[in-house]
């Protein structure tokens, strides 16, 4: 059974209170719940996590590579919050580590402020969901699992 990590970044732990306008009123455990769903299709088991800090981010990007090594791996489907806009130790672990990542984000950042039309994180991502609500992690995971074939 390969691990799908599904990694979120800062203020993802708000979802359900946070802009709903903008993020909808799901929160981050209803996510959870859905990946877990969609990822049953692929015999995924998925570990879902999030956190507030860019280093801890990062490493855990790096475990994921350690998982990559050993062939337990398919991927990361990865929110990277507001880091996406100015992470470049975020691209460097994806590009230094490998791993097929898909970035997601549930607005249209590119409908938004001007500093959210630039993302450090696409160009070393496998593919990108932006815009589809929360339903773009179910997309990326679809995807992640259509890419590997
Ligand atoms: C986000 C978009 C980012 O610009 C923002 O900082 C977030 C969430 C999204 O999912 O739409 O925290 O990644």
């Amino acid at each position: 059974m390969l691990k799908l990590m599904i990694l979120n970044g800062p203020n993802l732990n708000l979802l359900g209170t946070r802009e709903p306008d903008q993020y909808g009123h799901e929160t981050l455990a209803d996510v959870e719940s859905m990946c877990r769903e969609a990822a049953v299709a692929y015999d995924y088991e998925v570990d879902f996590r999030q956190s507030n800090h860019e280093g801890v981010l990062v490493d855990w990007i790096h475990e994921a590579g350690q998982l990559l090594k050993r062939g337990e791996l398919a991927g990361i489907v990865f929110n990277p919050g507001a880091y996406t806009h100015t992470s470049i130790a975020l691209h460097d672990a994806i590009k230094g580590t490998n791993v097929p990542v898909i970035e997601v984000h549930i607005s249209n950042v590119h409908n938004r402020e001007a500093f959210r039309h630039h993302s450090y994180i696409s160009p070393a991502a496998a593919g990108i969901v932006v815009g589809m609500g929360v339903y773009g992690y179910v997309l990326g995971i679809h995807g992640l699992a259509h890419k590997l074939g």
